[in-house]
């Protein structure tokens, strides 16, 4: 932390000077996580979070959708991130183009998309869903057959948890597709008693081995609530880090998957956004009209 203490020091008192508030994701590191975070959580907390804040510049510590999402629920203000090449595997898995295509070929069909996916999708999709709300959002609709892009494991996961047909899309998580079951059953084996919880991101093997099953910010709660003497937690790495601040009872196997995407997010980087306010991120007014009300839908569900 002493490395740590001097861009720490600096970012609090850029944050005050220009009225300025970090939303840093669960995967973000601790030193960032608990030394500059303002707003934690995980996608839909800091999607309902960036709504209500009253600052003026948000600097969006986690991937690029999370920042065009945070843009949608406040287009009056300024989002920073620290580095916009920060993306995700599932968010690049799907196009507007291929939306078009499965509504064209699953007319009357509801969309459903992840909020891991750019504002382009978003805005050819029905709704929003994100994996705390995924299920109830699919219930929501009414409709007999889904279509939830665009993560296989989630919608294969969501299809084990209600009798809405789901259809998917081939997405995977590039973290959280490299568990296995196997990995898990000799946690399990080694330690009887241990408590496996896994992200809805997980391919079903792994879900199949957990004892629960949720969003990162489910997970953490679950951790809390529970206080396991010793939890395997299925995800990506930093999670386990900030966890164990909140949890200190409970010891942590940690067989972790690092996301490339969101560790290029670090403290220098983060100085540099605020000094110079940089990188913007934009959503074509356009697109950001139709993709808001996917998200507002998701937002205003009574969940
Ligand atoms: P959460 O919404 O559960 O935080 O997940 C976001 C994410 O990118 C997980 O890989
Ligand atoms: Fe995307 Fe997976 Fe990284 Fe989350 S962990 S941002 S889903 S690549």
């Amino acid at each position: 932390w002493a490395a740590h203490a001097p861009y720490i020091k600096a970012i609090r008192d850029l944050k005050r000077e220009k009225n300025a508030v970090i939303l840093a994701h669960n995967y973000m590191t601790p030193e960032i996580f608990h030394g500059v975070g303002d707003i934690l959580g995980d996608s839909l907390q800091l999607a309902k979070e960036a709504a209500k804040t009253d600052a003026d510049i948000i600097v969006q510590c986690g991937v690029h959708f999370m920042a065009e999402t945070s843009k949608l629920m406040c287009p009056e203000k300024k989002i920073l991130i620290p580095d916009p090449k920060a993306g995700c595997s599932l968010a690049s898995s799907i196009t507007a183009e291929d939306v078009r295509a499965l509504r064209a070929a699953y007319p009357g069909v509801p969309v459903v998309t992840y909020v891991n996916t750019s504002a382009a999708v978003k805005a050819e999709c029905d709704i929003c869903c994100t994996s705390a709300n995924a299920v109830k959002v699919v219930e929501s609709l009414g409709a007999p057959r889904v279509l939830l892009i665009p993560d296989q494991y989630l919608a294969r996961y969501v299809a084990t948890q209600t009798k809405v047909e789901i259809i998917s899309w081939k997405g995977a998580c590039e973290v959280h597709e490299r568990f296995t079951g196997a990995e898990l059953r000799g946690y399990r084996e080694a330690e009887p008693n241990v408590k496996i919880i896994a992200h809805p991101e997980c391919p079903p093997d792994v879900i199949a081995e957990a004892d629960y099953t949720g969003s990162t910010a489910g997970m953490i709660m679950w951790v809390t609530d529970h206080q396991p003497k010793r939890v395997v937690l299925v995800t990506e790495c930093s999670m386990a880090d900030n966890v164990a601040y909140a949890a200190p009872k409970t010891e942590f196997t940690r067989p972790c998957n690092l996301c490339p995407h969101m560790k290029r997010i670090s403290l220098p980087k983060i100085l540099d956004s605020l000094l110079y306010e940089k990188v913007e991120v934009t959503v074509d007014p356009a697109v950001a009209a139709r993709a808001r009300l996917a998200v507002e839908r998701m937002v205003k569900l009574p969940l």
